[in-house]
């Protein structure tokens, strides 16, 4: 029995970025909207179940590409192939118009000419050609939502497709235009960082946007259409689904899984509460457990380069390993772990620590040496669990 199929909307939560899109909010997102938020927190599901809509409602045209729809082909063609997509329907009104003018070939905005029923876009149209086509034909204001944006960043073309974005959002926004606004979310914030963070990175100063986590109204939600199928005598109360939420990450599908299995034991209502409880604490524990093995299992020196960046993206800072603060501090960490390490804290000892954390698969590395945590959850383990409080005291 599953209630994970049922999606529950979140109309005002899309309103307000559309407005903020719109510029009628106070944050400015013609830069770019980086939303960042954990796995599996219902991120794809909002953009296409509700961004998408108002921003059609708006009377804007929405396209979406999700990077790891197919891991076979690589971010350019992915984002080509939507914005081809979307050109589509416009092919018989491009028809039309070529034959109104006499022209075998339709020719617009610069030496641009192609075929638009193909499913992808000629090999010399550039993003930004094709993007300003779309936004001539359409005349509509151009939204496009890149999802697991931070997969672009793990190869060159990748990179050079964010930096071709790049080039035409800055050509659909010149002379006073106003044509296009770009959405990336992605699973991890710190991945996310390398697109604006550094003065080389493709968005350099936009900042990255918490994606607001489901919250007391999704578990609502759930608990009234759970209790629809309990028993009278066995529901469920709001605030143990409440508790239960909180402690698998606000991960809708994780809830619906533990409340299934707790609904088919037998028990008294209050027991089923408590089950509730004692089953999220258990996954909770599972998943710490994890992050504490493979903790331990790395060398005083992977542990005291692994702090350092997780340091230094809570600082929202950009990593530099081998800058000397970063060394100084590294070496710092290092003794508070091993008071008497003989190893020495240099940028080629370094290096070989971000390798084995690499090879462990601990940390993420971006095509241009960028680094960040794999999975976002064991940042928040080490700063809220392992060592908290740590950090505030410097
Ligand atoms: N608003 C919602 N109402 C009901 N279920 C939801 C909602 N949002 C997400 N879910 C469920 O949670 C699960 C994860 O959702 P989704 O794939 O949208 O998350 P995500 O953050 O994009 O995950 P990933 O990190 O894997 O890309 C799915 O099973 C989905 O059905
Ligand atoms: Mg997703």
């Amino acid at each position: 029995m599953s209630l994970n199929q049922v999606i529950y909307h979140r109309t005002k939560l899309a309103q307000a970025l559309v407005s903020d899109l719109a510029g009628e909010g106070l944050l400015d997102y013609r830069s770019g909207l980086f939303l960042a938020a954990p796995r599996r927190t219902g991120k794809s599901t909002f953009l296409r179940n509700d961004l998408m809509p108002a921003c059609e409602a708006q009377g804007w045209l929405a396209v979406y590409v999700d990077l790891w729809s197919n891991k076979q082909l690589n971010p350019q063609d992915l984002i080509r192939a939507a914005v081809a997509k979307a050109l589509q329907p416009f092919d018989s009104r491009v028809r039309q118009l070529a034959k109104k003018v006499g022209i075998g070939k339709v020719t617009l905005l610069d030496s641009l000419s192609w075929d638009l029923s193909q499913p992808n876009l000629p090999d010399d149209a550039t993003l930004s050609q094709a993007l300003g086509l779309l936004s001539h034909l359409s005349k509509k204001l151009i939204v496009l939502i890149v999802d697991e944006a931070q997969h672009a960043l793990e190869t060159p073309e990748g990179l050079n497709t964010m930096f071709a974005l790049k080039a035409a959002r800055d050509a659909l926004t010149q002379g006073g235009q106003d044509a296009i606004r770009l959405v990336f979310t992605g699973s991890s914030r710190d991945k996310l960082g390398s697109l604006v963070l550094k003065n080389k990175s493709p968005f350099y100063g936009a900042s990255i946007t918490p994606f607001p986590l489901l919250g007391i109204d999704f578990v609502k939600f759930v608990t009234k259409r759970w209790n629809g199928r309990l028993a009278e005598s066995n529901q469920l109360l709001l605030e143990d689904v409440a508790y239960a939420f909180e402690l698998v990450g606000h991960r809708p599908e994780m809830l619906a899984k533990l409340i299934a299995q707790v609904s088919l034991e037998l028990g008294e209502a209050e027991q089923l509460g408590r089950l509730l409880r004692t089953r999220a604490i258990t996954h909770q524990q599972g998943i710490w457990e994890e992050y504490e093995s493979l903790f331990n299992s790395l060398t005083p020196l992977q542990k005291a380069v692994l702090l350092n960046l997780v340091q230094q993206a809570y600082n929202n800072e950009a990593f530099n390993p081998f800058s000397e603060l970063s060394l100084a501090s590294i070496e710092q960490n290092l003794l508070s772990f091993d008071a008497k390490a003989s190893v020495t804290v240099s940028a080629p000892s370094v290096q070989k620590a971000l390798e084995a954390l690499r090879s462990k698969d601990v940390i993420w590395r971006a095509n241009r040496g960028e680094y960040a945590l794999e999975d976002q959850g064991m940042s928040e383990w080490l700063l809220n669990v392992r060592f908290s409080g740590v950090w505030e005291q410097g």
